[in-house]
């Protein structure tokens, strides 16, 4: 909002001046994205209805009500949003004027909203959702497959199918009401509430109450059986393409254990519901830790169950305060991996870190960019923000030893549940667990270019 403002000075330089005093605040709030995010509010709760049409190219009809608190005053607000026509704005229940600009959707409210309110915008829209490729080339966004959809946002997809505030610290609640036609299953996030239907169409609504990051949003529509379990007393629920049905119910059915473990281990699991989703995509190619329930688009094997679920407490539960802090998710889940295996009879995480150690520091890929500075939204993703990030949490282990390190993520989990966290946070808990100054060996893991000696 202030970027705009600035172009009212004719002068060339106060406008400078005022773009670089409007910059470093926008810089320091999300420096990956620097357009994702938006001043003067924080959200409350989303509420995603959505009809999908397939007969109609399978257009969505949307209604997207996002209630937020002001933190300032606000003549205009903004809104992240890659989606499809706009019909109507709404806030407070007053039609509000509005304008689209590259990834924003911009509103003018028919009063100023005052500092300290409640309020909620509701957003009408209609057309097809883009597919939006990242920053690594990757797909995400609105994804359309054979027989319906998968919509799903890291680290910025989700706003292509709800308009939104588009940075993981901004987390809230979310309620998703979608109809599809009769035959068609349609999963997000959370527990199931109802499905209400009539001759043509069913509606089906899913209710995730703890706060959620919007990249951790998932919608997959499509054929399947959609099946109901539980796991103790909490309830799952998973969706599977019919042609990947027989060769996906073995690793599914481990889930049971693994949250079990993995509860054990960093302390209650942080939902109310659990479940997976495998369709069939092969062109999307990755897995991701949507909150309570993980999409594969491919069979996942058991160290993918284990990764994404490990996800659930580092990266869904403790989320990220910024997207620069990525290997607070990645390597953590991915040690994770190590530890599962070492306590289910397979390699130590020591033997893997040992085997992977003896990668020649000539090997560049292997090791840069360190996991603790990926150095740009195209690495966020990169090797080794995962193994050399599990290495980090491993060579820690070495430094403090199992029960020490074992002690830090569950104080992580604990302490930061539902909230969002940084890297600094996880070092300054790790030093005071230990008693140690844990400064270089963070710093050689983290932070250097290269092989750590
Ligand atoms: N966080 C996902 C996982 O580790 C991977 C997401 C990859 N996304 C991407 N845009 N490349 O399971
Ligand atoms: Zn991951």
């Amino acid at each position: 909002m202030r970027t705009l403002r600035a172009v009212r000075y004719s002068s060339c330089i106060s406008a400078i001046a005022l773009a670089l005093l409007a910059f470093p605040a926008a810089a320091a709030a999300e420096p990956f994205f620097p357009r994702a995010g938006n001043k003067g509010y924080e959200v409350r709760r989303y509420e995603v209805q959505l009809a999908y049409r397939p007969q109609q190219e399978g257009r969505i009809d949307a209604n997207t009500m996002v209630a937020a608190t002001a933190t300032a005053p606000l003549e205009r607000l903004s809104l992240d949003f890659f989606g499809p026509r706009v019909l109507e704005v709404r806030v407070g229940g007053e039609r509000a004027s509005f304008r689209r600009r590259p990834g924003k959707l911009l509103v003018r409210p028919r009063r100023e909203i005052e500092e300290g309110s409640s309020f909620a915008v509701v957003v009408r829209y209609s057309g097809v959702p883009p597919k939006i490729v990242d920053p690594d080339g990757t797909p995400e966004g609105w994804l359309r497959t054979d027989d319906g959809v998968i919509a799903v946002g890291e680290p910025q997809g989700t706003a292509a199918w709800i308009p939104c505030n588009n940075v993981p610290a901004d987390k809230a609640p979310f309620h998703f009401e979608i109809t599809v036609p009769r035959g068609l299953k349609a999963v997000a996030n959370g527990r199931r509430r109802f499905v209400q239907g009539n001759a043509r169409t069913e509606t089906f609504t899913w209710v995730e109450r703890a706060p959620m990051s919007t990249y951790l949003a998932v919608l997959n529509i499509g054929r399947g059986r959609l099946v109901k379990e539980r796991i103790g007393r909490l309830p799952s629920w998973t969706l599977v393409d019919p042609r990947m049905e027989r060769a996906s119910r073995k690793p599914l059915a481990l889930l049971p254990e693994i949250v079990r473990f993995q509860s054990r281990l960093f302390g209650g699991y942080p939902f109310e519901s659990a479940g997976s989703i495998v369709d069939y995509a092969p062109d999307v190619g990755y897995a991701l830790e949507t909150q309570s329930r993980p999409i594969y688009t491919f069979v996942p094997e058991r160290t993918l169950l284990v990764h994404e679920t490990a996800h659930q407490w580092f990266g869904d539960s403790v989320g990220l305060e910024r997207w620069p802090n990525i290997w607070l998710n990645e390597g953590l889940a991915t040690w994770t991996e190590w530890y599962y295996a070492e306590r289910h009879g397979g390699r130590s995480a020591q033997q893997i870190f040992e085997a992977l150690y003896r990668v020649p520091a000539s090997k560049e890929s292997f090791w840069n960019p360190p996991s603790g500075h990926p150095g740009g939204p195209e690495h966020l993703f990169a090797t080794s923000v995962y193994v050399r990030g599990a290495m980090a949490v491993q060579a820690l282990r070495q430094k403090i030893g199992t029960k020490p390190l074992l002690r830090v993520l569950r104080r992580w989990a604990t302490e930061h549940r539902h909230g969002s966290a940084n890297v600094k946070q996880f070092i300054a808990l790790a030093e005071q667990v230990s008693d140690r100054n844990l400064e270089r060996l963070f710093d050689r893991w983290l932070y250097q270019r290269g092989k750590p000696r």
